[in-house]
């Protein structure tokens, strides 16, 4: 039985839910797991473009198999080598042996580095700009190298205006039987998996992603066909402003997120009495996690999307607490640039929190220090308490100029 899904004439989504999934990359929790996207095209030869993950492959192929309606399949487009794209390759090559691969010399490089020894069927190499003529229809391949690995490519096709993105445009959770972003409430369901993903799994590479969006600018696009989540056909230009946003690493809306980490409730006492001030302030739509519990993609999530950043942390083996570490890890690593902040560290003998906290945030580019940090001995006293009530006014001055 299938769960194919019919997308428009002859375009049809032929991917699979994972809800069991607990951990994407086995690093990045997820609630409502996530779906593997894979598209069949029929015209008058038939070309799938990209396969899905090992916990799907069945359904992968039943859905291949309702959609070819008893046609063989004669080309598969690989728009990327992650396995949780790729693990149908061996199998539609062992069923479909006139099959042709398509991809670029990465691509084929990645598939004999994941399946050594594998007997491959024919292979198209292509590059930017090369066209493959289905029929009717006509791909054009657009190479999107980085917009997660170095051998992404996009698909475009013409006389329907269909992008195939890649991981570009995905997101985390699974697909609820509507396969269209105007079919659910985007925003409720499933926004903040996407900037999640986003920033998480593609938010190093900004610069890829805008030299990407530069690329596809000038292409009327009707239906956007990611690896993951829904598919576009409304509105598709809030989505690629999102993206814009988001890979120059703007912030999304004036806001604050406070991450705060602490052993016995004294530098999280600090973080709350930030916090309480600013909403005397009139600030809204404020944000607190505690990085011991929270899940780092979480936080990196809303770092990308706010404005103004709040870190307090205890000392920790003369440095910095080791979650409050691994978080501004990840902020260097995705390159997150371009915010204000304000820093909070605690230590009762020897305090060395803010300092390294200032120094990760100094190798970054563009992290302003709002103020100097907040320095607490062990706990909030009086003088500590009106020191972190003068720092949440100059952040609040901040947000509200
Ligand atoms: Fe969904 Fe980069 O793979």
């Amino acid at each position: 039985m299938h769960t194919t899904q019919q997308l428009s004439q002859g375009l049809f989504w032929v991917g699979g839910n994972d809800r069991r999934i607990a951990l994407f990359e086995n690093m990045f929790p997820l609630s409502n797991g996530v779906s593997y996207n894979s598209y069949l095209l029929a015209d008058e030869r038939i070309a799938v473009l990209d396969t899905v993950d090992s916990s799907i492959l069945r359904t992968f192929l039943e859905n291949i198999d309702a959609a070819r309606n008893g046609r063989p399949v004669d080309y598969l487009v690989i728009h990327h080598m992650e396995p949780d794209h790729c693990a149908g390759i061996v199998e539609l090559s062992r069923r479909f042996p006139h099959i042709t691969l398509v991809g670029n010399a990465k691509t084929f490089q990645f598939i004999r580095q994941f399946y050594p020894g594998i007997e491959l069927p024919t292979l198209l190499e292509v590059k930017d700009g090369d066209t493959l003529s289905l029929g009717r229809r006509t791909l054009t391949f657009i190479t999107a190298p980085m917009v997660h690995w170095p051998e992404v490519m996009f698909s475009y096709e013409e006389s329907e205006g269909i992008l195939f993105s890649a991981d570009a445009f995905g997101s985390f959770g699974a697909l609820s039987g509507n396969m269209f972003a105007d079919q659910v409430d985007f925003d409720e369901v499933y926004l903040n998996e996407s900037r999640r993903y986003y920033s998480n799994i593609v938010g190093k590479y900004g610069q890829q992603v805008r030299l990407a969006l530069e690329k596809v600018k000038d292409k009327e696009v009707s239906l956007l066909c990611p690896l993951h989540g829904p598919v576009w056909r409304k509105d598709i230009g809030h989505f690629i402003d999102l993206y814009k946003t988001w890979s120059a690493y703007e912030p999304e809306q004036n806001g604050v997120l406070l991450a705060y980490g602490s052993m016995y409730g004294n530098t999280e006492k600090a973080a709350e009495i930030v916090a309480a001030r600013l909403s005397d302030r009139g600030i809204t739509g404020l944000r607190m996690y505690d990085v011991s519990k929270t899940h780092v993609s979480y936080l990196i999530a809303d770092i990308f999307r706010f404005s103004h950043l709040v870190f307090a942390a205890p000392t920790y083996n003369n440095g910095l607490y080791p979650a409050m570490e691994t978080l501004l890890h990840d902020i260097a690593a995705l390159h997150v640039q371009n915010r204000k902040v304000a820093l909070i560290g605690n230590g009762s003998w020897a305090p060395a929190s803010a300092k390294v906290m200032e120094e990760r945030l100094s190798a970054m580019r563009d992290m302003t220090l709002i103020a100097s940090p907040v320095v607490l001995k062990s706990s909030v006293n009086d003088e500590a308490q009106k020191a972190l009530l003068a720092l949440a006014d100059q952040i609040a001055d901040s947000l509200l100029k």
